[in-house]
């Protein structure tokens, strides 16, 4: 066959004059990868697969065919897969992937493939960006979060910990090779989860993609094949966007992203029993209301972001959770500043504008949330969650 049927075209992001790299996206093309990967990195001639032990066991078939196929190209391929779980986004993660990457003796050839979700490519990410001073780095993501959002973007970190992604930086890969497939595999629980971001997108920048969504939300439950990789590569082209206008997040355009995350990340680091997305779908729902407060979006638009997210299966509202304690990490967060806190809010559903909000109005706009029984008044002794 010649090699140059069946090619997958990539999107081609550049970041600046030195990084530029591709990003191939199918559903079911684990068989291309060796050799689009020696195309990229022909001197490689060692890699190390970081995944987790879940990802291991479910697609020990697709890392086999990895190893294969690399093993053909005369790259050898080494597996390490560590306990799964944010928890591992930490020092004790790092301090075990260094050692792995110092046994196996990896030099500055070497290249680094995080196949997983968003705590592998974060860890990973972090792991090989400091390593001999930055190894190459290859993502496969395999989550809808991983796929849609973390993967891209450059952004690697661990957490501290009550303070997620505090210890990080910008490093971009070699390449990102994004098979919908691995998607067939993750559960209700997850999926929807990861369709929090997608629906973020949608809110901030495409109204269009959020019809295709309100149209699909069936199939999408079901794992279309044809609707997932849809929604991956509309969310890969939005994030791309963003990250090309603002690669280190210093304007206000890269930091829109960050819509639903200011309480989404306060609520997440309390109280364990959410996931990113989930809580990211109680910020987004909280943020909207905050837009009502102000003036700025009109309550039949919240209404619609939040129908589509209990359609979708995804939490609304945390009552239980009380208001006071999640004022703390909110005024810890990374994007404030001074005495203002930066809240990205929706104006319309595919629009979004930046607002400061000075720290001493926000415990008036959380009563709001709790008037709204988005979150419990802290009186409510019976509420209290240790997470
Ligand atoms: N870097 C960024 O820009 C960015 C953006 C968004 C989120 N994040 C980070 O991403 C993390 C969340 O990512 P996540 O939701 O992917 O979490 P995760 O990596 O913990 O994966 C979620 C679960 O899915 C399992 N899993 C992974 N792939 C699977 C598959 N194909 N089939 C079955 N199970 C599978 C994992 O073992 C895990 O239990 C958070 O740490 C968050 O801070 C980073
Ligand atoms: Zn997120």
């Amino acid at each position: 066959m010649d090699s140059t049927e069946n090619r997958i075209e990539p999107i081609w992001t550049t970041i600046d004059e030195k990084t530029r790299y591709p990003i191939y996206i199918g559903t079911d093309i684990i068989p291309e990868f060796g050799a689009l990967f020696k195309e990229r990195m022909p001197r490689c001639s060692r890699a190390l697969l970081v995944t987790n032990q879940t990802v291991e066991e479910v697609h020990a078939s697709k890392i086999s065919q990895i190893s294969e196929s690399l093993a053909n190209l005369g790259v050898d391929l080494i597996v390490e897969a560590i306990p799964e779980g944010e928890r591992t986004k930490s020092y004790w993660g790092l301090g075990m992937l260094y050692d792995f990457f110092a046994e196996h003796q990896l030099d500055r050839q070497s290249v680094i493939i995080a196949m997983g979700g968003g705590v592998i490519g974060d860890l990973a990410g972090f792991a090989a960006s400091t390593f001999l001073r930055g190894l190459s780095l290859v993502h496969i993501p395999t989550t809808l979060i991983a796929q849609a959002d973390s993967s891209l973007g450059g952004k690697v970190a661990i957490n501290l910990a009550r303070l997620k992604n505090i210890v990080g930086g910008f490093y971009h890969p070699e390449m990102i090779y994004t098979d919908a497939s691995f998607l067939q595999t993750l559960n209700a629980r997850e999926l929807r989860a990861g369709l929090a971001e997608v629906v973020k997108y949608a809110v901030i920048m495409d109204e269009e993609l959020f019809d295709y969504i309100e149209t699909n939300v069936e199939n999408i439950i079901a794992k279309d094949p044809d609707v997932l990789e849809k929604l991956v590569r509309s969310c890969c082209e939005h994030k791309i966007a963003v990250v090309e206008a603002d690669p280190e997040e210093r304007t206000d355009r890269r930091a829109i992203l960050n819509y639903g995350h200011t309480i989404g990340h306060a609520l997440e680091s309390l109280y364990h029993r959410y996931l990113h997305g989930e809580a990211v779908s109680v910020g987004m729902v909280a943020a909207s209301y905050l837009a009502i407060k102000t003036e700025l979006l009109a309550p039949t638009d919240a209404e619609r972001q939040s129908k589509l997210l209990s359609r979708i299966g995804l939490p609304t509202d945390a009552l239980g959770v009380l208001i006071d304690p999640l004022l703390q990490p909110m005024l810890h967060d990374k994007k404030r500043r001074g005495n203002t806190l930066r809240f990205v809010l929706p104006t319309k559903i595919g629009a979004t504008t930046i607002k400061d909000i000075p720290k001493k109005e926000l415990p008036d706009l959380l009563q709001y949330l709790v008037e709204k029984r988005i979150f419990s008044p802290s009186e409510d002794a019976t509420a209290i969650d240790e997470g």
